[in-house]
């Protein structure tokens, strides 16, 4: 006891009084946490606050937010409703696991199979969207009676042993060894994709194919129009589930509910994550009843479903319909995209503009030869220093990923892009980044 005391008082990493320094929490970091754990920027903004689409340092400054913590605060950061809702419960009852019975998470799995693609009524919740896939993984392998996977070039869907085997993106698939039952097919929009797909198929074995309706770490890259409902044809055709990872298209960020509605598909099985919790962890995998009947022996999660995140999950969902935050998305993103390529498209610079919703990516020119890391990361410092925090993803590292909450006001959207028009013809003229002509 004694012990423990006296470590705690003389340890730095107690939640200090003094306002943190940037240079004790990379000290700090570098000490106790996984070189793994990488983080934006050279002169990184210590973050101590966040309201609604705005972050704050350490020093009061504000950085309006255009990644929502990688797609996760939808409704906005510190949005009261959801606060009041998650204290409210965390002083009532934090936590039980779904072995004894508790309102919270039954309430949300009834409001989310109301906003699901229909008929997904059932969900098993977990915590992360990586446990989301793998619950999704698992049913496939118990209804199916089948062993492999079919999944997507630039796809990412987690972290763990099948989640990551599942995920083709370079920088994500870490693990030297993946499994090989899953089967990496090349991205959506390539001629022969769907083809090569019932290749597969066609034999049998494949229990589900898994895929994001827009990639996102993978580039900000929506499928073909028609790609879903014809995967899903085929899918149909072979008895293989379709398992589409929403976890980082749910809620809104599209344009609408979910981005299956959007592309006229009802999955097998949908997983959420991210934006349902609005910074709280939840997930769920949802699917049809016969389907989620065939996973009958004893599965848990500790803290799947647990009563605060559930709680706060209820609240985002009011708050979604009370906002339409989905038509929000839709029309801000909109409006966005129209801007961005009024101002930027045929810019030397830029490759391209594309994206649904909220999300959406412009993708620059590979700035220098051979491609290094800096002239895309002084960009990003350069908006950083300039108060706007944007995204980056794709296979090369090069797309501006710009998904802020959706609660974000259109003159802050707007000024954004008058801000990163100017960075860009600055880099122009100084021809300090000259584009890769290949
Ligand atoms: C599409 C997609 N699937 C799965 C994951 C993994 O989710 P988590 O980090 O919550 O495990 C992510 C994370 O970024 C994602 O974008």
């Amino acid at each position: 006891m004694n012990h423990s005391t006296s470590s705690l008082s003389t340890a730095e990493s107690t939640l200090a009084v003094e306002p943190p320094s940037a240079e004790r929490l990379l000290r700090q970091k570098q000490q106790h946490i996984w070189p793994c754990v990488y983080h934006f920027y050279r002169r990184p903004p210590v973050i101590v606050r966040g309201q609604g689409a705005c972050l704050y340092d350490a020093s009061g400054r504000r950085l309006l937010d255009l990644y929502s913590g990688v797609g996760v605060m939808n409704a906005g950061h510190s949005n009261p409703q959801i606060v009041a809702a998650a204290t409210e419960q965390l002083a009532r009852l934090q936590h039980t696991t779904t072995i004894y019975l508790s309102e919270p998470m039954l309430a949300l799995a009834e409001r989310l199979a109301a906003v699901l693609p229909e008929g997904l009524t059932q969900s098993f919740f977990c915590a992360s969207g990586t446990e989301a896939n793998e619950a999704a993984l698992l049913l496939a392998v118990l209804h199916t009676g089948r062993h492999e996977f079919v999944v997507f070039d630039r796809g990412l869907h987690g972290r763990t042993k099948a989640a990551m085997s599942a995920t083709s993106l370079d920088m994500w698939r870490t693990d030297p060894f993946p499994l090989p039952e899953f089967h990496r097919m090349p991205p959506p929009e390539t001629d022969g994709c769907l083809q090569a797909v019932e290749a597969l198929l066609r034999r049998e074995t494949v229990a589900a194919c898994l895929i994001e309706p827009v990639q996102g770490n993978g580039g900000i890259h929506p499928a073909p129009e028609s790609f879903l409902p014809q995967l899903q044809q085929l899918c149909h055709r072979y008895g293989t589930l379709l398992v589409l990872d929403e976890v980082q298209t749910g809620f809104g960020r599209t344009g609408r509910w979910f981005a299956s509605q959007r592309f006229g598909v009802v999955p097998d099985v949908i997983t959420v994550a991210k934006a349902l919790g609005n910074g709280l962890p939840i997930a769920a995998a949802a699917t049809r009843p016969e389907l989620a009947d065939s996973y009958r022996r004893p599965g848990a999660s500790t803290f799947g479903g647990n009563p605060i995140s559930a709680a706060a999950a209820l609240a985002v969902l009011d708050y979604h319909q009370q906002h339409n935050l989905a038509e929000r998305a839709d029309s801000l993103g909109g409006r966005l995209r129209s801007l961005l390529e009024h101002r930027l498209a045929g810019h030397p610079l830029v490759r391209d503009i594309r994206g649904v919703g909220l999300m959406l990516g412009v993708e620059l020119a590979l700035l220098d030869e051979p491609p290094s890391e800096t002239p895309f990361a002084d960009l990003l410092e350069d908006l950083k220093d300039d108060g706007y925090l944007v995204g980056r993803t794709g296979a090369q590292r090069n797309v501006l990923t710009i998904m802020p909450p959706l609660v974000i006001e259109w003159n802050d959207l707007e000024a954004f892009v008058d801000v990163l028009t100017h960075r860009l013809d600055e880099r122009l003229s100084a021809a300090e980044l000259l584009p890769r002509t290949a």
